[in-house]
């Protein structure tokens, strides 16, 4: 997969690119993230990418001919098939569904935003999609673009150590992951749970499969509607 992210700040990504799961997956070559300066599609003397808005307002906008310049050079060669994004606070709200989705297109260019906007005309031309990270705003699109394609490559086959891993976790199966330990067995009085130290696995696995749904029901029961609950899943909740 190719991420092409269209931003003024650039420089926002290099530290990210090269930590942890980020490096991992560019190093082998499972994502390929490149970053594309707007700037660099201005063609006035003073490089100017923003300009007031028409309407008066306050904050600048991003003008349309480089934006559009610049996504006319990234369509031009990148893999099919692609998916141009916005990142905006009045898009859909990313969810877990949308991160997978995403993850199977060959490329993805993400638009990021900055100041009070892009005009309208650069959005209407290229964008398929815009994405809001949360029912807030932002500086820039730069850091919400860094959340979209964290949550989309996690579901690239070789990005995760293990390829399990995306599977089990918080949201894959609508409900919130259990609750997690690691040595020592017990700190400050208080002990792991004993049916993790039993090397049960039927017994672990329900175990956590009921603390998945206790954490779900705590802090988010409007999930529990949206995944197939079994006899014993009920059994467990009315319990409680
Ligand atoms: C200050 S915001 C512009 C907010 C815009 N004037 C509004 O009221 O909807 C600048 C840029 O940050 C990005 N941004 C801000 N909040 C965001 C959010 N919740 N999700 C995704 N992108 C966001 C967008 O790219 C946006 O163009």
């Amino acid at each position: 997969m190719t991420i092409n992210v269209l931003t003024l700040f650039p420089e926002m990504f290099e530290s990210v690119k090269a930590s942890s799961i980020w490096a991992r997956a560019i190093d082998s070559q499972s994502i390929e993230i490149k970053t594309v300066n707007i700037r660099d599609y201005t063609t006035d003397k003073h490089n100017r990418a923003d300009d007031s808005p028409f309407g008066g307002g306050a904050g600048m906008l991003l003008k349309p001919e480089p934006v559009s310049a610049c996504f006319d050079d990234v369509i031009s060669s990148c893999p099919q098939p692609h998916l141009n994004v916005y990142m905006s606070p009045c898009g859909k709200t990313l969810s877990h569904d949308m991160s997978v989705d995403l993850s199977k297109y060959a490329c993805v260019n993400i638009l990021c935003g900055h100041y009070e906007g892009v005009d309208q005309r650069a959005i209407d031309k290229h964008i398929d999609m815009q994405i809001s990270i949360g029912d807030y705003v932002l500086t820039g699109g730069e850091l919400a673009a860094m959340v979209v394609i964290d949550a989309a490559m996690r579901h690239i086959g070789g990005v995760l150590g293990n390829d399990q891993s995306a599977e089990n976790e918080s949201f894959s199966d609508a409900l919130l992951e259990h609750p997690h330990y690691t040595r020592p067995a017990v700190l400050d009085d208080k002990a792991v749970p004993e049916v993790l130290l039993s090397g049960h696995h039927t017994k672990i696995e329900q175990y956590n499969r009921q603390m998945s749904l206790q954490q779900t029901a705590k802090s988010r029961p409007e999930l529990l509607g949206k995944t197939v609950l079994t006899k014993d899943d009920i059994d467990y909740l009315t319990s409680k």
